[in-house]
């Protein structure tokens, strides 16, 4: 099976590539990539004017099955990361059961085998993600975790954190952790500031992200383990693992399009569809988000795509769950916030979705060279649309970008030499 991309801007931020090409993709793999590629018997699909790029690498979503079925599936989860341009994700473990054994690791990948996903399950640090015991990290790494987190409810206990960090260590396993201190955030909905004051509510801090970024950070040296931080959210943050970064602290760090998109103000226009841990900050956070992606200390984009269902998310403020999906508008968001808006160029914003995620975890994914798999993502870097949540094929519609004006839109999604999303 011979598939031809003919034409199109091919942009591989990891090789240095920016031309018009052809690829040809056979059995799944890259074959080879040159200008004017003469084939016979291969299927062609024509890119003309669109940018074909590596499938987009996301470290940060919650499928929800096991147990949440309601909110999300493996199969509806997998197909809006088709329909989002994304090849492979990594699944966080707070389903029911949680993902602390190799069994829940393989009935996800099970699930998702069909759906043409690369899915990569991370396990739970502890079992059950109680926070009490660790899980059997080699048992884990045995089953194919790439990474170890209890994203969703993360670990406070600092002795046990210490433990683990210097058994992943021995182990090569990266360690992803949700910053935020429990003591300080509770089940608060919004940031601490003027608009949990105009709220009457009370906040989460931004110093409960950012004393846990800096607790994550020490432990990552003491034990040389790699600590990645997820969805990072404050300009302070960002600065103290660029400072970290500078002193050769093996610490990586993630955002959102939420966070270099949005202020804490969205809550007060969309009530529990801006409800997201961590909060929306303000708008010097979301300035210092996108000096982080311009500088480097910041080193992907993720989504922390959190579906719910309609039902949760209509309860009042202070009830209604976390989270926002967005699997189907990361690229169009990341374009429009970072691209259109000339701080990026789209090289750039591209190896923070495929290359450097890829690479932190160790993943032969993220490129377009001969000999890899097949992943592409082939979009209109430059399409107006406004995005509607009704055309969601996440079971979750929990966005606040709903209605919004973005630029950049997904055409084709391939893994593995197969079309797996084609608009239309
Ligand atoms: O907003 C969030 N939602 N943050 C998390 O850490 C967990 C996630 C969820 O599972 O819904
Ligand atoms: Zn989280």
């Amino acid at each position: 099976m011979r598939l031809l991309i003919r034409g199109g801007r091919v942009l591989d931020p990891a090789q240095g590539v920016d031309g018009a090409l052809d690829i040809l993709i056979e059995n799944g793999k890259i074959v080879q990539t040159g200008q004017n590629l003469n084939v016979d018997s291969a299927q062609v699909l024509d890119a003309g004017r669109l940018t074909v790029a590596p499938g987009l690498v996301d470290l940060h979503v919650h499928l929800r099955e096991p147990g949440f079925e309601d909110k999300e599936t493996v199969a509806t989860g997998c197909a809006a990361a088709a329909r989002g341009g994304v090849t492979t994700l990594v699944a966080m473990p707070n389903t029911r059961p949680a993902a602390d054994c190799p069994e829940i690791v393989a009935l996800v990948r099970h699930k998702a085998a069909p759906t043409g996903v690369n899915v990569l399950p991370a396990g739970a640090v502890t079992v059950g993600q109680k926070g009490q015991a660790l899980t059997d990290f080699a048992a884990l790494k045995a089953a194919g975790v790439p990474a170890l987190t209890d994203d969703g409810v993360p670990i406070q206990n600092l002795n046990l954190l210490r433990q683990a960090m210097q058994q992943a260590k021995k182990l090569g396993l990266p360690l992803l952790d949700h910053c935020e201190d429990r003591d300080m955030v509770q089940n608060y909905a919004v940031n601490e500031g003027r608009v949990s004051q105009a709220l009457g509510l009370p906040g989460r801090p931004a110093i409960a992200e950012e004393l846990q970024i800096m607790r994550d950070v020490m432990l990552a040296e003491e034990t040389g383990a790699h600590v990645h931080i997820c969805h990072i959210s404050t300009a302070k943050g960002v600065e103290i693992v660029r400072q970290a970064k500078a002193r050769g602290v093996p610490v990586t760090c993630e955002t959102c399009p939420q966070y270099f998109t949005l202020t804490e103000d969205e809550v007060l226009r969309q009530g529990t569809m801006a409800r997201v841990n961590p909060p929306l900050r303000t708008q010097a956070d979301v300035e210092g988000i996108r000096a982080g992606l311009a500088d480097g200390a910041i080193d992907a984009i993720v989504t922390d795509h959190a579906p719910h269902t309609a039902g949760e998310k209509a309860k009042p403020l202070p009830d209604a769950p976390s989270g926002m999906v967005g699997l189907e508008t990361s690229l169009a968001l990341a374009l429009t916030g970072l691209y259109h808006t000339g701080l990026l160029p789209l090289a750039r914003v591209l190896a923070l979705m495929s290359a450097a995620p890829a690479a932190l975890l160790g993943l032969d994914k993220g490129t377009l060279s001969p000999g890899r798999d097949a992943d592409l993502v082939i979009f209109d870097p430059d399409e107006a649309w406004v995005i509607d949540k009704e055309q969601f094929v996440s079971k979750g519609r929990n966005t606040p970008f709903h209605g919004r004006a973005v630029r950049g839109k997904v055409k084709y999604t391939i893994s593995q030499g197969n079309i797996i999303y084609m608009e239309g």
